[in-house]
Parts: C-alpha cells; sequence; structure tokens
C-alpha cells in the first residue's frame, strides 16, 4: 500500500479510542482516551483504515476560537495519531490537509492546536508557526507549545 492508497474518511468517536490509547496515552499519566470535546456541536472524527479494516490514523477537529482572533472562526486539531509503525510515512501530512480542508469548508479562518514539542517538526514543516513560551500539558505532563496556521 502506497500513500496514494490512502482514504481519509469521517469516524465515530469510539473508532479513535484505541489508537489514541496506543500513541497518545503511552508513557503518560493517564489511559483515558476520551476527550470533552469529543461530543461537542461541530467535532468531526477522521481516520485512515489500512487494507485490513484497522485504524491507522486518526484527528479530532473541534470548533473552538484561536486565542489571539476570538471572534473569527477557528478550529482545534485534537488527537493527531498514526500508528507507529506508520508514521513518517507521509500518513500524518495526509490526514492534516483532509482536516485543514474541512475546517476551510466551515469557513474557519485558523486551525491551531496543542502541539508536543516531540511532534512541533511536524506542524512547522506544514505551514503552521508556534506561538508563546512552552507549556507543561496538564493531561500528558509533556512539554507542548501553541501552534497556529492561517487559512488563506
Ligand atoms: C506527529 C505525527 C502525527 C506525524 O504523522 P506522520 O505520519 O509520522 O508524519 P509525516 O510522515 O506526514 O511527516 C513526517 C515529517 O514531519 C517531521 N517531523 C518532525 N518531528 C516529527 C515527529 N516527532 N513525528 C513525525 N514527524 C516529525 C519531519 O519533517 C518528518 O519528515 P521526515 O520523516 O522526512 O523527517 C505522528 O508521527 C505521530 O502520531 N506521532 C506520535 C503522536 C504525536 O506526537 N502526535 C501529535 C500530538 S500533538
Amino acid at each position: 500500500m502506497t500513500e496514494h492508497d490512502f482514504r481519509v474518511v469521517k469516524i465515530a468517536t469510539e473508532e479513535t479510542y484505541a489508537l489514541r490509547i496506543a500513541v497518545l496515552r503511552a508513557d503518560t499519566p493517564t489511559s483515558d482516551p476520551k476527550y470533552a470535546e469529543d461530543s461537542q456541536q461541530g467535532t468531526v472524527h477522521l481516520g485512515v483504515f489500512d487494507q485490513d479494516k484497522v485504524l491507522i490514523a486518526t484527528s479530532t477537529w473541534v470548533v473552538n476560537p484561536w486565542q489571539d482572533d476570538p471572534s473569527a472562526k477557528a478550529i482545534q486539531l485534537r488527537g493527531m495519531a498514526v500508528a507507529t509503525e506508520h508514521q513518517r510515512s507521509g500518513l500524518g501530512k495526509i490526514l492534516l490537509e483532509a482536516g485543514i480542508t474541512h475546517a476551510k469548508t466551515r469557513d474557519a479562518k485558523y486551525v491551531w492546536a496543542k502541539a508536543r514539542d516531540s511532534a512541533l517538526n511536524f506542524y512547522l514543516g506544514n505551514k503552521f508557526i508556534s506561538v508563546g513560551d512552552g507549556f507543561t500539558e496538564g493531561v500528558t505532563q509533556m512539554p507542548h507549545h501553541l501552534v497556529v496556521r492561517k487559512l488563506s
């Protein structure tokens, strides 16, 4: 399977949990994969399945204002995870661009995220900029930076 074969589809909240736990809860104080925003109005979950119908990438797109322009429409990217064995093969970028397309259809002016420092270069390589000082995120206890991409 090449990256060109991957199709991004909308998925249900529950479908995200196993991959969130495996990728985003490893080495953290919690194994709870749920976000309060999962069932918020406007939230969309996107995913990519492999040939065996196993979910190998997931992300969640939440309507949430960007701090520096609170009156503009904005989408927060949460729960961005690619299965370990598929990382760094372009799948994250495919999923990210599908989410950006979704955000544009919602007339969002910004997509933003709390980026793990370990993944910061992924965002910076995909048209996001880092804003402000680093911080320790409460749930994972990992170092993070805010990142934002202005949509044209
Ligand atoms: C971050 C993540 C979503 C990126 O998805 P991906 O499919 O691995 O990324 P892509 O293959 O599209 O792009 C990878 C490129 O991003 C950049 N990058 C830098 N740091 C990276 C990192 N920690 N992980 C992935 N890519 C990184 C590199 O330029 C890399 O290209 P290279 O492999 O040629 O050096 C994925 O690696 C992942 O799930 N990581 C663990 C969980 C995580 O950190 N999620 C983000 C939470 S904010």
